[in-house]
């Protein structure tokens, strides 16, 4: 399973790297020149309060308040407010200021001077505060709103500024990861129409670069593999030429040998008795005949006539070759079972060729049962496709046979073609069907015919007819 493709691969790190930088960098900033700017305020502000104790303007708060712009609070050892420049009520004053924090770090500090930063009724003070005597504390509030302002604009400023260039780098490299991965997103799709077996396509070169040198390579491989390929091909149809020849030349070599026997024997013999004479003839007639046979069963095989499918009723196409064959059956003491699925839905086929392939299945199944059995015709509806099974109880077919079964001119008969299932199986083949076969030596064969449903059927069920 793939988690990432190359283009999230390139895309991801940019973004986190340019977030860090982008965010992290600020902040750190901002933090530094916060800490460095509160320390000199600090400083700033304990040399005012040394400047008011020393100028005696401590006992002067609006004169404070009006040379530095700082507001003064002073508050007695109980916490409360003795004067404040302030306006408004002071009744939460103590916690707003944090008085009880303070008097502990001045007792911890062993200096009467501590320097604070508090909010009060909303507003942000640099607060140093002056312990007197009696506990007394004298509070010098530097208002710091402007400072707390332009430190939350700089921070706005930065954050969108960081915004922006992270959308930037995502965009920017978006576009850098599709330019590097569209090229190898077709040549994927590429070798995945070379691997379903198209040779015959060119993968369009658009880059010059590694993934343009990989696509040529490619382009090059799929070359010598359509030549393989044909070249394969090729050297195949000749031998299966070669080999079907043979085969047919062995076929008929037997008939025209027993021919040119027959032939010289009226040829040699002038005083042949006319009955001897016509005898003769009627073997070499009969010989043609066969000759003819194997012939035209050839043909049917090496060059199938295009099918004339029209829609039909499959089951009634089965029991018009059953028609023509029961008397031929009941003459060999076989009897026919048919189980026929009732309301099987039309099916496209070549009415003619069907039979001529059911007839060869059922001539076989005959054939295997020379003391008779029982041979039984089923057919089947799956989701979309139907079966004909032909079950007989005859000799059967050994385990090697079987796989030989549909090669032509495989027979095991002196006076078969075995032409017979290789060319049902074409006829099944050219319907987009399929022939197989099981068997048992001494107990029977079930050749199973498939043939496609046009469409998904309606679903019907299973009668016994005519058995
Ligand atoms: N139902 C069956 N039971 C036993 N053997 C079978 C059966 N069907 C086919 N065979 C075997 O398969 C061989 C090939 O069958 P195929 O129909 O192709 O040729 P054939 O029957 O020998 O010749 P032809 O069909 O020309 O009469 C048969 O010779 C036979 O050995
Ligand atoms: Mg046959």
């Amino acid at each position: 399973m793939r988690r990432y493709s190359i283009q999230n691969k390139i895309v991801l790190p940019f973004i986190l790297l340019f977030a860090v930088v982008v965010l992290i960098v600020p902040v750190i900033t901002i933090a530094l020149f916060d800490r460095k700017y509160d320390e000199q305020n600090s400083l700033e502000t304990q040399k005012w309060v040394q400047a008011i104790v020393d100028t005696g303007y401590i006992h002067e708060p609006e004169k404070v308040k009006e040379a530095y712009g700082a507001e003064v609070t002073i508050v007695s050892s109980d916490n409360t407010v003795n004067y404040t420049t302030l306006p408004g009520d002071w009744a939460n004053f103590a916690d707003e200021m944090r008085l009880h924090d303070i008097r502990e770090r001045i007792m911890e500090s062993n200096s009467d001077l501590v320097s604070q930063n508090v909010i009060v009724s909303g507003r942000h003070y640099k607060v140093l505060y002056y312990l007197q005597a009696y506990d007394r504390l004298y509070c010098l509030m530097r208002p710091m709103d402007k400072i707390a302002d332009a430190k939350r604009d700089v921070t706005l400023l930065m954050l969108g500024i960081a915004v922006v260039v992270i959308l930037l780098v995502a965009v920017i490299s978006h576009l850098i990861g599709r330019n590097l991965t569209n090229p190898i997103k077709e040549l994927v799709q590429f070798t995945q129409k070379v691997a379903d077996g198209n040779l015959n396509e060119q993968c369009a070169v658009k880059t010059h670069d590694e993934i343009g040198d990989l696509t040529l390579a490619f382009n090059q491989m799929t070359r010598n593999l359509r030549n393989s390929r044909n070249e394969l091909l090729s050297a195949e149809r000749l031998a299966t030429a070669g080999k079907m020849a043979a085969s047919f030349a062995h076929e008929i070599r037997n008939p025209l040998s027993s021919m040119q026997m027959l032939a010289q024997m009226l040829m040699r013999k002038d005083n042949l008795s006319e009955a001897r004479g016509k005898q003769s003839m009627q073997y070499i007639l009969e010989e043609i005949q066969r000759v003819d046979v194997i012939v035209k069963g050839f043909m049917d095989f090496a060059r199938p006539a295009a099918l004339k499918a029209v829609s039909h009723n499959l089951n009634q196409v089965l029991q018009e070759v059953l028609d023509l064959m029961e008397a031929n059956l009941n003459h060999h003491q076989i009897t026919l079972v048919r189980k026929f699925t009732s309301h099987l839905p039309p099916i496209s086929l070549d009415r003619d060729k069907l039979k001529q392939a059911f007839m060869n299945i059922v001539l076989n199944a005959m054939e295997a049962m020379p003391e008779g059995g029982i041979l039984e015709i089923l057919t089947l509806q799956d989701s979309d496709e139907v079966r004909i099974d032909v079950v007989d109880t005859g000799v059967g077919i050994s385990p090697e046979d079987l796989n030989r079964l549909f090669e032509p001119f495989f027979t095991t008969k002196s006076q078969g073609t075995g032409l017979g299932l290789a060319n049902a199986k074409r006829i099944l083949e050219q319907h987009g069907g399929d022939i197989q076969s099981k068997s048992v030596v001494g107990q029977g064969t079930t050749m199973s015919l498939w043939l496609p449903l046009p469409s998904n059927p309606a679903p019907s069920d299973f009668n016994n007819i005519g058995e």
